[in-house]
């Protein structure tokens, strides 16, 4: 005797068996591109990020075609100002800012494409801090929320489908909703950056969006979270639904897993996971030193925050791991 009386293996054996018990399918569906766009018309290559750019208004207009093409629903914009940054980053509202053209653009080519804009002050201050500061340089949160509120009708008026607050203060959820609604902007979504950690994984993107420099020595302890904190997400996604949110998110991903098991298991929303700059590069980096096969190690990224809860992901690989999935299925 000594014979296992199961055999879990008898089901790994072979592949239809496999695919027959697979819980969990990565699709196109569950993608959403972030995307850098910039005044210039030539596109420029973001250093920290090998494969993204820093993109001009044509190019940006070709990524979208590709999204498209790639059934990848939606793309979230990120502008990258080269002037125009003061303290109170009042170019975060102008009708005809670049994010508010951009968007304007894209869904007069692209009507069926998602477009999801950030909400947070960070690429229009002088001091790169998501929000307007006091004389110690402290975010003040209510004066804040009233810019992000101008900030997120501009983008609504501009033909946005979704607003993504990202700065974390307190109450720019039920201000912005409900300034959206006296507006007559009833569809518009919100995708509420709920728990968003103080993260270093963010490096690369404020490589990327210019306000690395600008912030300096600065950190945004002050309103992001806490990585040692995991109650307090909750209480964090309980008020932007209350206070309205249509989709929450959780930021950065992989490191963040548990905290996207419990959002899920508790609420039950519409729950989105970014997968932020640094973990883009931490994958793109060892696979092009061929210490890991990248793709391999990018899709089984994805499908495992897909796995712990998530419906959707915010990836740079958005059209690469498009790609390799159709590829796959063929
Ligand atoms: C800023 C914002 C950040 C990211 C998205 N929106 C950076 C930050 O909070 O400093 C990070 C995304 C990434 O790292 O890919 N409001």
């Amino acid at each position: 005797m000594g014979y296992p009386s199961t055999r879990p293996r008898r089901m790994r054996r072979d592949d239809f068996s496999r695919r027959l018990m697979r819980e969990t399918r990565l699709a196109a569906d569950d993608l959403i591109y972030p995307v850098f766009v910039h005044e210039h018309a030539q596109s420029v290559d973001v250093g920290s990020m090998p494969g993204i750019r820093r993109l001009g208004m044509d190019d940006l207009l070709r990524t979208a075609e590709q999204a498209v093409a790639l059934k990848v629903p939606a793309l979230a914009l990120f502008p990258v100002l080269s002037g125009d940054k003061s303290l109170d980053g009042r170019e975060a509202w102008n009708p005809d800012g670049l994010a508010q053209s951009a968007v304007r653009a894209l869904k007069q080519r692209f009507p069926e494409l998602g477009v999801i804009t950030d909400v947070a002050l960070d690429p229009y201050t002088s001091h790169g801090q998501d929000g307007l500061v006091d004389a110690s340089g402290y975010v003040l949160n209510d004066e804040t929320v009233e810019a992000l509120v101008r900030q997120a009708l501009s983008h609504a008026e501009a033909g946005a489908d979704v607003v993504a607050p990202s700065d974390m203060m307190d109450g720019r959820i039920g201000a912005i909703r409900e300034a959206l609604e006296q507006a007559g902007h009833i569809h518009t979504r919100i995708l509420a950056y709920s728990a968003k950690y103080a993260s270093s994984f963010y490096g690369p993107f404020r490589d990327a969006v210019g306000s690395a420099a600008n912030l300096g020595k600065g950190n945004k302890y002050t309103y992001q979270m806490d990585p040692a904190n995991s109650d307090e997400a909750l209480r964090e996604v309980e008020l932007d639904l209350q206070e309205g949110a249509d989709m929450v998110m959780v930021k950065p991903g992989l490191p963040y897993l548990d905290i996207v098991r419990r959002v899920k298991e508790r609420f039950g929303a519409p729950t989105f996971v970014y997968q932020v700059s640094g973990e883009y590069a931490m994958l793109k980096a060892a696979g092009e030193r061929g210490w890991i096969d990248g793709c391999a190690c990018a899709l089984e990224a994805l499908r495992c925050i897909k796995r712990a809860g998530a419906d959707g992901i915010l990836t740079y690989f958005a059209l690469d791991a498009a790609t390799w999935l159709k590829e796959e299925a063929a």
